[in-house]
């Protein structure tokens, strides 16, 4: 807004993206700057690096209150408060790697002027030791709660906003406050290591929500429940709510994977063994793996089958392929002797990198033509719109395994498919079952 200082951004990934251009439309000038040259050199372009629906809009809308820069001294003399967005991947022990986080640290300016504030998922404790190296700089936690696919709408109807500050750091605080209150969020104002704590803990929970809905699924295949079904009937309550509890081939992604293992090894390091979070994780990756029980089921050996994956980026509306479920399954349908074809709406750059020995194909149609298997990875929609009775022609094989529990099982079978999904009474829907069985009493 005019008079003020432009806010700051570092790191122009998904989140710093958002952050800067959702910033620009409520009015802010912003300096959003980047390491990666190439990135900033198209975004300068209006050119949006990433799949996420909403921000080619609003970068067009606010280009003359967006600046781009590889420069940190150019974001120093003109912002005040630095939100920091870099990226903080696992490490091979499990805890998050903060390497990026500190080089932003070493060129910041220990002078009094500057809050770094902190949107980068971290373990707590880090602002506290950042604070220790650079007592000068103002911290503030403010970690970010936003879905890819909808970053955009979440950014701008965040059910919270927090804000962690200590003792010195009210003044960035407050200011921090005053962008966010416009959105209509709850603020809740508590210290550092809680804020930094409440990220953590809340992926945690989603993840476990996960993970037990899963579960849930696989106990539903034994005793011929529908999870479906299960999951209605309990999200109604409100003490658990509806979101979350969609079972299907496990959670991927950018953050539930890394931000579950983080807080593990974080427990971990203090002496405390996290039980809970130690199955969660082992729920999700067995889960992944059991699309390949349920090939075999119909299919025997998988050595010499051709299966086509439908859908690889980890969730629809994205093109981001980081810990998607897809990178498992097309390992193990590999390990099996499968030849694996892949096909995915956006997500074609990413996966020709990840996926070496996939056989990318340009359309869904073109993955499934005399293939064995459809898997269904990615509950993208335009899946749901095939032509199956067409396809069911054109397959080796007429065989739907729906990772998601997406597509329209009765339509399928009907169609002369086998279809498998996941926690749905042996790949059965109690509907499905009882117009099979009144269809085959109606023929005898
Ligand atoms: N992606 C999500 O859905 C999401 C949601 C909430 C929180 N987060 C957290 O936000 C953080 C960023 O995630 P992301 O998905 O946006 O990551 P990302 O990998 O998409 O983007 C990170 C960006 O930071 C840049 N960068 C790295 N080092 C830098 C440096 N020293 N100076 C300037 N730029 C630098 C990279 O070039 C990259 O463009 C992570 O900690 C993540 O856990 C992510």
């Amino acid at each position: 807004m005019s008079g003020e200082r432009p806010i700051g951004v570092i790191g122009v990934g998904w989140v710093g993206l958002v952050t800067a251009t959702c910033f620009a439309d409520m009015g802010h000038e912003v300096i959003a700057m980047d390491i990666d040259a190439a990135k900033i050199r198209s975004l300068s372009r209006r050119e949006v690096p990433i799949h996420e629906p909403g921000i080619e809009k609003l970068l067009e809308r606010n280009a003359d209150r967006l600046t781009f820069t590889t420069e940190m001294e150019a974001v120093l003399e003109s912002a005040r408060l630095l939100f920091c967005c870099v990226d903080t991947p696992p490490t091979y022990s499990g805890d998050a790697d903060l390497s990026r986080v500190q080089a932003v640290v070493s060129q910041l300016a220990d002078d009094g002027d500057h809050a770094l504030v902190m949107k980068s998922t971290v373990p707590s404790g880090t602002g506290r030791a950042i604070r220790r190296d650079a007592p000068g700089l103002s911290y503030v936690s403010c970690p970010e709660f936003l879905k890819e696919g909808t970053a955009v709408e979440d950014f701008l109807h965040p059910d919270r906003v927090v804000i962690g500050a200590d003792a010195g750091a009210e003044w960035a605080a407050d200011q921090i406050e005053a962008i966010y209150r416009p959105l209509g969020g709850e603020i809740v104002r508590t210290d550092v290591a809680s804020a930094e704590m409440i990220k953590l803990a809340a992926n945690a929970f989603l993840a476990t929500k996960i993970s037990f809905i899963n579960e849930i699924a696989n106990v539903c295949e034994e005793v011929g429940a529908d999870v479906t079904e299960v999951a209605r009937g309990m999200g109604l309550d409100k003490r658990i709510g509806p979101s979350f509890l969609r079972a299907g081939v496990g959670y991927g992604g950018s953050c539930f994977p890394k931000d579950v293992s983080a807080l593990k090894q974080l427990a971990g390091n203090t002496g405390y063994h996290f039980q809970l979070l130690t199955a969660v994780i082992e729920v999700n990756e067995l889960q992944k793996r059991r699309v390949i029980g349920k090939l075999e089921k119909h299919l025997g050996s998988l050595a010499g089958k051709t299966i086509a994956l439908l859908g690889l980026a980890f969730k629809p509306d994205t093109d981001d392929m980081r810990e998607a479920s897809s990178l498992v399954l097309a390992a193990r349908l590999h390990g099996e002797g499968a030849t694996v074809r892949g096909y995915d709406p956006v997500a074609e750059r990413p996966a020709s990198e990840l996926l070496p020995s996939v056989e990318l194909s340009g359309s869904a149609e073109e993955a499934l033509e005399g293939a064995d298997a459809a898997v269904l990875v990615t509950e993208w929609p335009e899946f749901a719109e095939l032509d199956w009775e067409a396809l069911r022609e054109r397959m080796g094989n007429a065989l739907v395994v729906d990772g998601r529990n997406f597509l329209d099982a009765q339509r399928l079978r009907d169609a002369g498919f086998a279809y498998e999904g996941i926690g749905l009474a042996n790949g059965e829907s109690d509907e499905a079952r009882e117009a099979r069985e009144s269809a085959e009493a109606g023929s005898r």
